[in-house]
């Protein structure tokens, strides 16, 4: 009897928005960073991937990936890397288990949405990588845990590994050639610093123009203020945001987040040719948290700017109506902001989400 089944799992990821950015391969074969990284895993109450994977004999095509109704190239190296390392461990459990259909044999489909800007700056790499691979690993049965899911998501885009866990997640940089020891890691879960918020302003949806791959390469390649940033500014800045998230230190963090965003933003100037993300409204923007912050004589809310013009605002649930409430009030009254763009987003508890 031939097996015409059609197997199939579903999951949704969220994104993750870095307080110390990484920017900068050392290995960009493997995607392995010229620096560690931190960052916050946000609520998939408001930007999230859904994705569905399935295989089955009778798929007559080879591999695919549907993005937002849109075919994908799949023949690149970093998704070939994702599928035969997921294929590998499912082929093993396949060797110890004859019985069980040989679903690493059959093409696989992939089927992804992201319900938020695509390749705008707000982490969709990283969102649709770790559920890329964690709903392969669900189809495959796989007993992996989120950090060798982590590796394996690093490999297609470097930011997915730390969506492969909740709260406030780093990225250990590691030493291996093989990368085996570049990994996501728990620094803390949401409920430890759960009042925590992220205010998303979407200032522009346009896709980049230059994107993370190519823009962090180009600054490696030229820019001479990147040594600096990647050996001494990043590896001080790493203690510093974990000791401040162990102690809910709110200025600390706050003023760590914004001086590593405007730091990498810098090293983007000075790349050859410059790279702006930001644009007139994110600098806006940074204008506004500043006075937010004058006003309350401390740090309560922290910019930062991935790559693209896009702001993710950090503060706590306390002074909602201090920074929320005013960049509310602004929307839609300042051009660029337009409508009601702006959502407020509490940190995740759980990385992953079956559905
Ligand atoms: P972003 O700032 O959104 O992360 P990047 O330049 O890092 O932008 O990456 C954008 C690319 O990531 C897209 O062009 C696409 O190749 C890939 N990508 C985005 N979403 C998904 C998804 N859901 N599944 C697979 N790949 C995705
Ligand atoms: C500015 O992870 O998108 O968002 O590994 O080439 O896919 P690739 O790059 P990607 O870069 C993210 C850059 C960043 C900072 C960060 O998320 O740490
Ligand atoms: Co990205």
């Amino acid at each position: 009897m031939s097996d015409n089944k059609v197997y199939r799992a579903s999951t949704t990821a969220p994104v993750n928005i870095a307080v110390i950015k990484y920017w900068g391969k050392r290995d960009p074969k493997l995607n392995l960073p010229t620096n560690s990284s931190l960052s916050v895993t946000l609520s998939q109450s408001d930007l999230r991937t859904h994705t569905t994977a399935s295989c089955s004999p009778k798929f007559t095509y080879e591999d695919s990936l549907l993005l937002n109704g849109s075919p994908q190239d799949v023949s690149g190296a970093r998704t070939q890397a994702c599928f035969r390392e997921l294929r590998a461990l499912r082929k093993k459990i396949e060797a110890e288990n004859p019985s069980i259909p040989p679903l690493s044999t059959y093409p696989l489909n992939i089927v992804s949405e992201n319900n938020f800007p695509t390749a705008a700056g707000l982490a969709s790499s990283a969102a649709g990588f770790a559920a890329l691979v964690r709903a392969i690993a669900d189809l495959y049965e796989l007993p992996s845990s989120p950090t060798e899911l982590s590796r394996i998501a690093r490999q297609g885009s470097g930011s997915a590994c730390r969506s492969l866990f909740g709260g406030y997640v780093g990225w250990e940089m590691g030493s291996a050639v093989d990368g085996s020891d570049s990994v996501a890691y728990e620094v803390a879960p949401a409920s430890h610093w759960p009042n925590m918020r992220a205010l998303i302003l979407v200032v522009s949806a346009a896709k980049k123009g230059v994107s993370s791959t190519t823009g962090m390469q180009t600054t490696v390649a030229t820019s001479a203020l990147f040594p600096a940033r990647a050996n001494e500014v990043v590896p001080r800045r790493m203690k510093e945001m974990e000791k401040a998230i162990a102690a809910k230190d709110f200025e600390t963090f706050g003023k760590v987040t914004m001086r590593d965003s405007n730091g990498f933003h810098a090293t983007c100037l000075d790349t050859e040719p410059p790279i702006f993300y930001m644009n007139d409204v994110s600098r806006a923007a940074i204008r506004i948290v500043e006075g937010i912050n004058n006003a309350a004589g401390k740090t309560i809310a922290a910019y930062t700017f991935d790559a693209g013009p896009n702001a993710v605002i950090y503060y706590l649930e306390e002074n909602e109506k201090a920074v929320a409430g005013l960049f509310k009030a602004m929307l839609g009254a300042k051009e660029g902001w337009g409508g009601n763009r702006g959502v407020a987003v509490p940190v995740n508890d759980e990385a992953m989400v079956k559905v």
